[in-house]
């Protein structure tokens, strides 16, 4: 049964409107070589919120997440059935640009990884790389990914200084400035803080809250306390690449339907 989020009923009232549906998965399977790592997965993630994935190692999250903007396309063994909606359009069509998708929806990794470069080049280089250099202010549209990640006050003034003399925190921040500076609806973090420091983690905590006000953000995280702070939405995966349970964070977390997913939400494996 597919949960999906849309409804189409009109209401003037943003706040009570059903959550619009950006990603839609339909019996999602993928493969590496003959060993399934994701069983079926059918999910609706909503629009301009943070969707949580957790569950313990090797159950699928970053599989599941890979899927999702085709980075397993450079898995030579990796093989996906069924679909991945994006708007509707199912991003394993033929007519799909990987690279295009991929200017849609970012990601940012789990361990910083800035280049030996400048920070405005880091985030320049988000720019390049998509393509989208044209007609665009650099200049600005740097400022504006450093500010949205809330990292301009601290570089302002050094933006010609290496990306690697950074702090990991910053060095974080400067990942997901890159990721945000072609203007993506989607941005995908693998385990964003689990580098960090807890005065880091709480700083990209907060960015990611801020965040999901302009981008629909799906976030893999091993920390349930973190998940519960910081979602709208969780999904739990169990050994085996199957997803449990996905609904409301709080109702995920206070009373799961699942005797399976409380073990793990009150840490009794996993
Ligand atoms: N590149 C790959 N080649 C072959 N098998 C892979 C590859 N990547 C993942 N797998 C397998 O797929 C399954 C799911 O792995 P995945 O990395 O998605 O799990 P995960 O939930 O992200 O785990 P963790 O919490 O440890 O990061 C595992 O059994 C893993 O061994
Ligand atoms: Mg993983």
């Amino acid at each position: 049964m597919i949960q999906t989020a849309t409804e189409t009923e009109s209401c003037d009232n943003r706040s009570t409107r059903p959550d619009e549906t950006v990603l839609r998965a339909s019996d999602l399977n993928v493969y590496y070589g003959d060993d399934r790592a994701l069983r079926s997965i059918d999910m609706a993630i909503p629009e301009r919120k943070v969707t949580a994935l957790i569950g313990p190692s090797g159950c699928g999250k970053s599989t599941f997440l890979r899927s999702i903007n085709r980075m397993n396309d450079l898995i030579d063994v990796a093989r996906v059935e069924g679909e991945l909606y994006f708007h509707g359009k199912n991003v394993y069509d033929d007519d799909v640009d990987p690279v295009a998708l991929r200017r849609k929806i970012g990601m940012v990794f789990q361990k910083p990884n800035p280049f030996p470069k400048s920070i405005f080049d880091n985030v320049a280089y988000g720019l390049e790389v998509q393509g989208t250099t044209d007609d665009v202010d650099i200049d600005e549209r740097v400022e504006r990914a450093l500010k949205n990640a809330a990292l301009w006050n601290e570089v302002e003034d050094r933006l010609d200084e290496s990306g690697l003399e950074l702090s990991g925190g910053q060095q974080q921040r400067l990942c997901i400035a890159r990721a945000i500076a072609p203007d993506p609806e989607v941005i995908l973090m693998d385990e964003p803080a689990s580098a960090l420091d807890p005065v880091a983690t709480s700083k990209v905590e907060d960015l990611i809250e801020e965040l999901a006000e302009e981008y629909t953000v799906v976030i893999v995280t091993h920390n349930m306390q973190q998940a519960a702070r910081i979602s709208n939405k969780t999904a739990v995966f169990l050994t085996g690449g199957e997803l449990v349970e996905f609904g409301d964070t709080n109702e995920i977390f206070e009373n799961p339907d699942h005797d399976r997913v409380e073990d793990y939400i009150t840490g009794k494996f996993g």
